[in-house]
């Protein structure tokens, strides 16, 4: 390996909200947020110093160099072309998801959502004075599956303005294929509700597993869809705030864009995180990515392995993409409510509750984040056994 993913910085030192968790004794393992312990891409470093060291972080435009990576890379990795003028940025995907709810849905519509549902966008629903109304994703054979029954009746009942997609979905970590996307879009299609697509989770994939980024699925998408990504996650630039919006169709944009100018968001970008995006766009840290990718595979297959060595009752839904495990926990004897306090009290691990942080349909089920070296991983593995008196 090029890359190397076993040394990390010390995060107890850099305010990271995973490991600095405040009175957090020093030997807790941090499994909770989803960010990565480890160094960026040296491509990255590179894009970021000679702008610290100029030392001048005037007004900046989007230059021609950013748009050309950004139309590229959709282009490179799914076919998709866009135009520049279908493109704008904010600083958080949450951020553009609030605004895409406050835009194109009143107070009190309904939106809908695949239930377990991320915390922080059930909490931009709430903050818009909407509803959500919930499609559980059903889980089929250790997997879930999009129950499209159940979707389509509650569309016809409830009229929700907008579905909130997401895909990759966290925390179950499905990647929906292009046949599952195409007929969530006919549905919504012909229903007349516009879709929101989350895709922040696109950029760690498994196997043969492919996104299809929302305008990529057809013309119907792209006539109701706004799609919204930022490589904070794949490439670990969560405080490098950039999410990149993309609407196509000239209605939706002309209100988009109106809100964008609103906020100024269009006139004072981050001249670090245009660095950075444009440098990973490019294709600068591809390799990178792969090496990841790999490492990542590695610490799941050896959590899969360990549960089955070891018998521990714990059921896993094996994620498509991402560095998040969907752990099933209700046949373990340990309750299904404050699931992180059985670990963090047994086992010294940090990691998300379900139901505390995915709503009723996360009750009895935790998310662990392992995204950490290989070495922590080991250790909470083996802390987790004997938490199970295994
Ligand atoms: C589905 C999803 N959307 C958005 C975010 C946060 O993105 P941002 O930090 O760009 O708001 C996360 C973070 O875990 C996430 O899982």
């Amino acid at each position: 390996m090029k890359y190397n993913f076993d040394s990390t910085p010390d995060h107890r030192k850099n305010a990271s909200y995973r490991w600095g968790m405040e009175d957090m004794p020093e030997k807790v393992i941090g499994m909770g947020t989803a960010d990565l312990d480890y160094y960026c891409a040296p491509c990255i470093q590179k894009a970021l110093v000679p702008i610290a060291q100029e030392n001048c972080y005037n007004y900046r435009q989007h230059t021609k160099e950013y748009y050309d990576a950004v139309t590229g890379w959709y282009e490179r990795n799914y076919g998709l072309k866009i135009e520049k003028e279908w493109l704008s940025n904010v600083p958080s995907t949450i951020g553009a998801v609030r605004m895409a709810l406050g835009i194109f849905a009143k107070p009190g519509d309904n939106i809908i959502v695949q239930t377990p549902v991320f915390g922080p966008l059930k909490w931009a629903v709430e903050g818009a004075n909407q509803n959500l109304i919930e499609n559980p994703l059903k889980p089929v054979e250790g997997h879930y599956e999009i129950d499209f029954a159940d979707f389509e009746e509650k569309i016809k009942k409830y009229h929700p303005s907008l579905y909130l997609m997401v895909n990759p979905h966290n925390p179950t970590g499905r990647v929906f294929t292009k046949a599952e996307l195409e007929r969530l879009v006919d549905i919504c299609y012909e229903n007349n509700v516009k879709i929101i697509s989350d895709e922040v989770h696109c950029l760690v994939l498994y196997g043969n597993n492919k996104h299809t980024p929302i305008l990529a699925v057809n013309k119907k998408a792209q006539e109701i869809s706004v799609q919204i990504v930022s490589l904070s996650k794949g490439y670990n630039i969560m405080s490098l705030p950039h999410a990149i919006i993309t609407v196509a169709d000239p209605e939706m944009r002309k209100a988009w864009m109106k809100q964008i100018t609103a906020y100024s968001f269009g006139y004072a970008v981050n001249s670090f995180a245009i660095a950075a995006v444009t440098s990973v766009m490019k294709g600068e840290a591809d390799d990178w990515m792969k090496e990841l990718t790999q490492y990542l595979y590695q610490n799941l297959q050896e959590i899969l392995e360990f549960i089955k060595k070891y018998d521990l009752p714990l059921i896993p839904y094996v994620p498509e993409g991402s560095f998040l495990l969907w752990l099933d926990c209700r046949k373990a004897g340990i309750g299904t409510k404050h699931l992180d306090k059985f670990f963090m009290e047994k086992a010294q691990i940090h990691l998300d509750d379900g139901e505390e942080n995915f709503g009723s349909a996360g009750e009895g089920f935790v998310r662990i984040n392992f995204a950490v070296t290989n070495q922590n991983l080991k250790e909470a593995l083996e802390r987790i056994r004997v938490s199970f008196g295994k």
